[in-house]
């Protein structure tokens, strides 16, 4: 069929269609909406590669031949079409405008009755998404066309539509010139994909209106002022302004005083509802007040210091692809209040229009976002990065080369005000984001420039901006924020104490929530509390982005990610980076960010208990209840509820329990917080967050059984036996190890124990991987020094000096490893290890034991119940936990590193008859049915199987976890295993059962 290259054409972006407003939908007298949803299971379709072989005729040609489909909807997840998961590098040739002539389009043809009462309005037809570029005929005859994937395009259809049957077609291409500036890093769906709907209009109406206002200093009153852009005629306006079902103003002019004012923030969304009333129509619609400034490089909001605790979220669903309705947004705000999050940041466009009726009404502070990202233009050939101007300067930069080109402009423009001019008067909107990746140069300077002028008080985000081309100086003096992405908590403060550039510092992406992740949240909310110039970020991100592909035979769902679809370019699993599986299961990465961010603190300090509220609007008197819980020996001794503790925002109190201090049994005090109230979205008495106060930590001392008949030793060129009548040990000579260990006829060992330098790669660790492999620590090997047997007193010693090396390269560490059994076949393992400084720093350090599989129990002592490590255990607290292996599993889309527990002093395996016990002063541990080998090459959950063994890591220290899978920051050294001389001791105790 032949189109009009509108769709390879910069100066052609839209033809006949509305110019862009604020989002609502009319209604009549009786406030009903005027409004016919076409989102339906029954639009025909069909399919085609190009747009060359669309037929003429498609529409009756569907009609007659073609598929049924639903809209609104993403074809791929239909098969139409297959998936492509692309990050930077784009998924078509880079030669703007022009597009592969191998195209994917959908025609898709919908009917629809229009009645005679319709025919007597004019009649508008609204999409609210179509991805990428579409042209609209109605019965027959050409409407418009219109392009940006995320930005509501309106056509009045007036002259087209007709009493009775219409036929709506529409054709959708998968590439346009649009596509140059959509390159962000997602699944690249296409079609229909988000609502698509009739209004009827009055003759003349309020095509838009803007909410001017003021807040006074004193945060008390508001000044109103409307403004109201007509289509035709401007008629008389009665606006009423409502709050809680209560009229506060009513009248005609568009300039009015509200006393007594009840402002919106994220933890208290007041919102008035507006109605504009028409001779014939009523605009309804929710609109809030609040004071946003950025005074001395800090944001206030309300007169209050705000943190941005907030996530970034693409419209992304293993189920939906980018479709997502109103009851899955729900779902996604209900999670985000549970968990703390106080912020969204629509990476990286708008999301849908209602979502910020949602967003505004629930409470969330919102970053919206212009759908633009240009990422791809570094690389194309010869191309790339030019960072902040501090490193060398190169000629070859491309990134914001569409930036820095006149004919973009336009279409930049275009996308920042199809967000802009829709968001203006919305609540929850604190600023605008011109977009992502897109470089930086003249045409987002203009574009800023515009926004500074259509809404006085916008506050503007633009990450980008510190990327700066040769020979060009930025113009920053629109941007608000000194954005960045993935800098560590140190680089923060480095830029918080200099200050250079005036501007508060925001991070729009942070802690990268790729696999198990997000180790270092701690530090960078402590940084956020100490530097006011800090005001917080967006973790990247809010979802794994998936495609759920049915289940496997052992009923297991299965999730692709990019490269399962033979897809070229693919970006294979970065895609899976977010703070919910793609079931939408919580990862414990969100678990950490809740507790982290929890409304409030608790503390220790000279005996007494303080609690700091983190709050900024809300007094604990009204939000919460704490509940203080003193636990001796692990077994709660005594509660008391606090609900009388009037603490301000950011203030501290003393919270009067009265503890009992006991010195010879672990000791400690549980404080939650819990909701006062039901809210919208959250219940009463929901467990917003807690804190434990240890008062006293034990060792843990199990008495060794003395006694026992004297061993027997014998011994050959490799192995050496130790036994008596209740145990036999073997030692593998050469492998410097226990080999076989028997106590009352019981074996205990599956395998021979081994010495573990290696784990399962986290996500994180997807760099430093590198250098562990080229360490060797994957494929290490033992080289036996020497070996000795040492018989005293109830106990044999034996001794073993050895290498850990690996092939074609120098030892790697130096070891001694003593076992000593008492006669009654008690073990303790003692190791030193002197590790040659060249080396990288570990992974982790310590031995595994094999077991039965039969050893499911679990009983330990450590940080629990869920995963921990030395820099993601907040969200969990040092207790006795009983668990079973099998739930000591994470199950990360790509298998990887988890379940370690940290600061252990215990850990007992059972089966149905015998125990193994194993202590030490602190050690961090996983037990598992699955090796970290097999993790390590398994590329999918789905495909891993159990081992007929249980894996038991018995470690020294595992290294955090970080968040380094994207960006520069490296594992803070706090949390590395940095020592070289490493010392660890542990006792094992097998067949203890009581
Ligand atoms: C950022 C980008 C995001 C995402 C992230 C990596 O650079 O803005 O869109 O690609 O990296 O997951
Ligand atoms: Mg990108």
């Amino acid at each position: 069929m032949k189109l009009e290259k509108y769709y390879e054409n910069l100066e052609i972006l839209h033809v006949n269609t509305q110019p862009y407003r604020s989002y609502y939908i009319p209604r009549n007298k009786n406030l009903d909406y005027r409004c016919k949803y076409l989102n339906s299971s029954d639009w025909y379709f069909q399919f085609y590669n190009s747009v060359y072989e669309v037929p003429e005729n498609f529409t009756e040609e569907i009609i007659d031949n073609g598929d049924i489909i639903n809209v609104p909807s993403c074809l791929n997840m239909f098969g139409y079409d297959k998936h492509l998961y692309a990050n930077v590098k784009g998924p078509i040739p880079f030669i703007p405008p022009y597009v592969p002539d191998q195209n994917p389009t959908g025609a898709y043809v919908k009917t629809f009755e229009m009645s005679k009462d319709d025919k007597t309005f004019k009649n508008f037809l609204v999409f609210d998404g179509v991805d990428s570029a579409f042209f609209v005929w109605l019965n027959g005859e050409f409407v418009g066309y219109s392009q940006v994937a995320h930005a509501t395009s309106e056509f009045d259809i007036s002259s087209f539509t007709k009493i009775g049957l219409n036929i709506l077609s529409v054709i959708v291409l998968k590439y346009s010139d649009g596509t140059f500036l959509e390159d962000q890093d997602k699944f690249r769906m296409f079609g229909i994909f988000r609502d698509v709907y009739i209004i009827n209009r009055p003759k003349n109406f309020i095509r838009d209106f803007k909410v001017e206002y003021q807040v006074s200093d004193d945060f008390k009153s508001v000044d109103v002022h409307l403004d109201f852009m007509w289509l035709n005629k401007p008629e008389d306006v009665t606006i009423e302004l409502l709050y809680k079902n209560k009229s506060i103003y009513k009248g005609q002019d568009a300039d009015f005083k509200l006393g007594n004012a009840h402002l919106w923030n994220a933890e208290q969304p007041n919102l008035y509802t507006l109605n504009l009333i028409t001779n014939t129509e009523i605009i309804q619609t929710e609109i809030g007040f609040k004071r946003v400034e950025i005074i001395n490089s800090i944001l206030y909001i309300n007169g209050q210091k705000i943190k941005i605790k907030g996530t970034n979220r693409h419209d992304s669903n293993a189920y939906t692809g980018a479709t997502i309705s109103r009851e899955q947004l729900m779902d996604d705000l209900r999670l985000m209040k549970e968990n703390n999050i106080n912020a969204i940041r629509t990476s990286h466009y708008p999301s849908s229009p209602w979502a910020y009726e949602l967003y505004s009404r629930y409470g969330f502070y919102v970053m919206t976002e212009a759908d633009l990202e240009s990422h791809n233009t570094c690389e194309i050939y010869g191309g790339g990065h030019l960072y902040n101007s501090t490193e060398t300067l190169v000629d070859d930069y491309t990134f914001g080369m569409l930036c820095h080109d006149p004919k973009f402009y336009e279409a930049m423009l275009d996308r920042i005000q199809a967000s802009v001019i829709r968001e203006k008067n919305s609540p929850c909107v604190f600023m605008y984001s011109l977009g992502n990746e897109s470089g930086y140069g003249p045409n987002l300077e203009k574009c800023a420039k515009w926004i500074k002028e259509y809404d006085k008080t916008a506050l503007i985000h633009y990450e980008s901006s510190v990327y700066q081309k040769v020979g060009y100086n930025n113009n920053l003096s629109n941007i608000d924020v000194y954005s960045r992405m993935y800098i560590s908590p140190d680089d923060v403060i480095d830029y918080c104490s200099n200050n250079t550039l005036h501007k508060p510092i925001i991070l729009c992406e942070y802690s990268h929530a790729m696999g198990n992740s997000n180790g270092d949240l701690e530090k960078y909310y402590q940084t956020m509390l100490k530097y006011d110039n800090f005001i917080g970020g967006f973790i990247w991100e809010w979802n794994d982005h998936a495609i759920y592909m049915g289940k496997d035979i052992n009923g297991k769902d299965k999730y692709y990610y990019g490269g399962d679809f033979n897809d070229f370019p693919n970006a294979g699993n970065f895609c899976l980076d977010g703070l919910l599986h793609p079931s939408r299961k919580p990862k414990t990465n969100l678990l950490e960010f809740k507790n982290v961010h929890r409304p409030i603190r608790a503390y220790l300090r000279d005996g007494k208990i303080y609690v700091s509220n983190q709050q900024n609007f809300l007094n604990i008197l009204d939000s919460h209840v704490i509940i203080v819980t003193q636990y001796i020996d692990n077994e709660e001794v005594k509660a008391e509820k606090f609900d009388y503790l009037d603490v301000e925002p950011g203030g501290v109190q003393e919270l009067e329990f009265t503890f009992t201090e006991h010195k010879s049994v672990d000791n400690y005090l549980i404080i939650e917080y819990f909701t006062k109230k039901a809210s919208e979205l959250l219940p009463k008495y929901y467990e917003a967050g807690f804190d434990q106060i240890m008062l006293n930590k034990v060792e843990v001392k199990v008495s060794k059984s003395l006694g026992g008949k004297k061993v027997t030793i014998s011994e050959t060129e490799t192995k050496l036996k130790i036994s008596n009548d209740t145990f036999t040990a073997v030692f593998d000579k050469l492998g410097c190890t226990l080999e076989k260990f028997v106590k009352e006829n019981i074996s205990y060992l599956e395998k021979p124990v081994d010495y573990n330098i290696f784990r399962a790669p986290t996500d994180n660790d997807r760099k430093v991987i590198t250098q562990w492999k080229q360490a060797g620590y994957n494929r290490t090997q033992i080289k036996m020094l020497n070996t000795t047997c040492l018989e005293e007193k109830n106990r044999t010693v034996v001794e073993f000096d050895f290498y850990i090396t690996a092939v074609f390269l120098q030892a790697i560490m130096k070891v001694k490893a003593i076992y000593t059994f008492t006669n009654k076949g008690d073990l303790t393992v003692t190791l030193h290890a002197a590790k040659d400084p060249v080396f990288p720093e570990l992974p982790r350090f310590g031995v595994r034991f094999y077991l039965d599989k039969s050893f499911q129990n679990i009983n330990y002592k450590a940080f629990g119940p869920y995963e921990t490590y030395a820099d993601k255990h907040h969200y969990c607290y040092y207790s006795e936990f009983e668990d079973m292996v099998k739930n000591m599993y994470e199950d990360y889309i790509v298998p990887q590193e988890h379940g370690s527990r940290y600061g252990a002093r215990y850990l007992k395996m059972m089966n149905q008859e015998q125990r193994v016990e194993i202590t030490a002063k602190d050690f961090s541990f996983n037990v598992s049915n699955y090796t970290q080998e097999q993790l390590f090459k398994t590329t999918h959950n789905f495909k891993l199987k159990e081992e007929d063994f249980v894996t038991v890591c018995i470690d020294y220290k595992n290294a955090g976890i970080g968040s380094s899978s994207c960006g520069q920051a490296k594992l803070n050294r706090e949390y590395a295993i940095i020592e070289n001389q490493i010392d660890f001791e542990f006792e094992v105790y097998f067949n203890t059962q009581e």
